[in-house]
């Protein structure tokens, strides 16, 4: 049609089925949607499919009484997931391709050149990435694709964080973000719109905050303990800065700040995002939160 209205989306591709990825097929499928869960071996793939019907036997306990019940809805949600160690293949009739596999600019570049040949030419095409520039993941492609494409941020554990930001470059057209806040919508999750800058909405506030928090820290103002009941108490956060900083991964948050104090646009050499020392040497010593037993606390 030549309508510029959302196209409605029902078959969807997730690529990569680690953390997200899974998390991202479970939900789009729990929403009745025709998955294909991407990854690079079949190893991956019943990993993947391990964390969904994990996660999937949780929500039956909470939403049906009775096993057979429970059973019946993990079954019919699985039953929508296919798995395939065939990229190619698996885009060929996608309405929707999201990319959720590692955070590293060139592996995602050279995997959407090759979807973008693959996928349908009115395919919307996504990204999960966190903290990479959707402009410059999509920087080698042609004008026809850049236009269908766009950042879909989801949180973790995706089955639990209502929010998706949805990131919007210069070059995405007007029905490409349509259909994705309809598509955000329709999987029973908010969309949040935003502009394709370092950290979008939520890492370009929590950020700070978290370094703000070890900042305190390191001036001896007070301990961790006694800032996380603070914020809890006095801010109505549901978790402490120090405890989401153990839970989101010391190495990640090291990542992120160091590489916009570096390089971030418009960020460059901001004090928010100087190294500090404390949190630099639980990096160096492997205490990297929840996932070593060790960060701010000990598990
Ligand atoms: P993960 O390491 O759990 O999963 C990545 C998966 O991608 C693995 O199963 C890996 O085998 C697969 N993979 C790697 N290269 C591939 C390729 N070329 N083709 C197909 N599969 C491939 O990583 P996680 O945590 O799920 O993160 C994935 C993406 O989501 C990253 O871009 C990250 O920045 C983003 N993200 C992560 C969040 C988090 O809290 N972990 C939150 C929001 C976004």
């Amino acid at each position: 049609t030549t309508s510029s209205t959302a196209s409605a989306i029902s078959r969807i591709t997730v690529i990569g089925g680690g953390q997200m990825g899974s998390g991202i097929a479970q939900v789009a499928a729990t929403y009745k949607h025709s998955v294909t869960l991407v990854d690079v071996s079949q190893e991956a793939l019943d990993r993947g499919k391990g964390y969904i019907t994990k996660s999937l036997k949780r929500v039956a306990k909470k939403k049906f009484e009775g096993e057979q019940a429970q059973t019946a809805f993990v079954d019919e949600v699985l039953g929508r997931i296919s798995l395939s160690t065939k990229p190619d293949a698996a885009v060929s009739k996608a309405d929707l391709v999201v990319e959720a596999v590692v955070e590293n600019i060139k592996v995602k570049q050279d995997l959407f050149a090759r979807l973008a040949a693959h996928a349908p030419a009115t395919a919307v095409l996504a990204s999960n990435t966190s903290s990479l520039p959707i402009t410059k993941i999509a920087e080698p492609l042609g004008a026809d694709v850049k236009q269908r494409f766009i950042g879909l941020h989801f949180f973790n554990p995706v089955p639990q964080m209502k929010l998706v930001e949805v990131v919007r470059t210069e070059a995405a057209d007007k029905q490409t973000v349509d259909s994705a806040v309809e598509f955000v919508r329709a999987i029973g999750k908010a969309p949040a719109l935003c502009q394709d800058t370092p950290g979008f909405i939520v890492n370009r506030l929590l950020l700070p905050y978290m370094m703000e928090a070890i900042r305190l820290l390191e001036r001896g103002v007070a301990s961790p303990r006694d800032i996380d009941t603070a914020m809890k108490l006095g801010a109505g956060y549901p978790m402490g800065p120090f405890e989401l900083c153990d839970y989101v991964g010391l190495d990640t948050i090291k990542f992120i700040v160091d590489g916009w104090y570096r390089e971030g646009e418009g960020l460059q050499g901001n004090p928010l995002f100087r190294p500090s020392a404390k949190l630099d040497e639980l990096v160096a010593n492997g205490h990297l939160g929840v996932k070593t037993g060790k960060g701010f606390y000990e598990y």
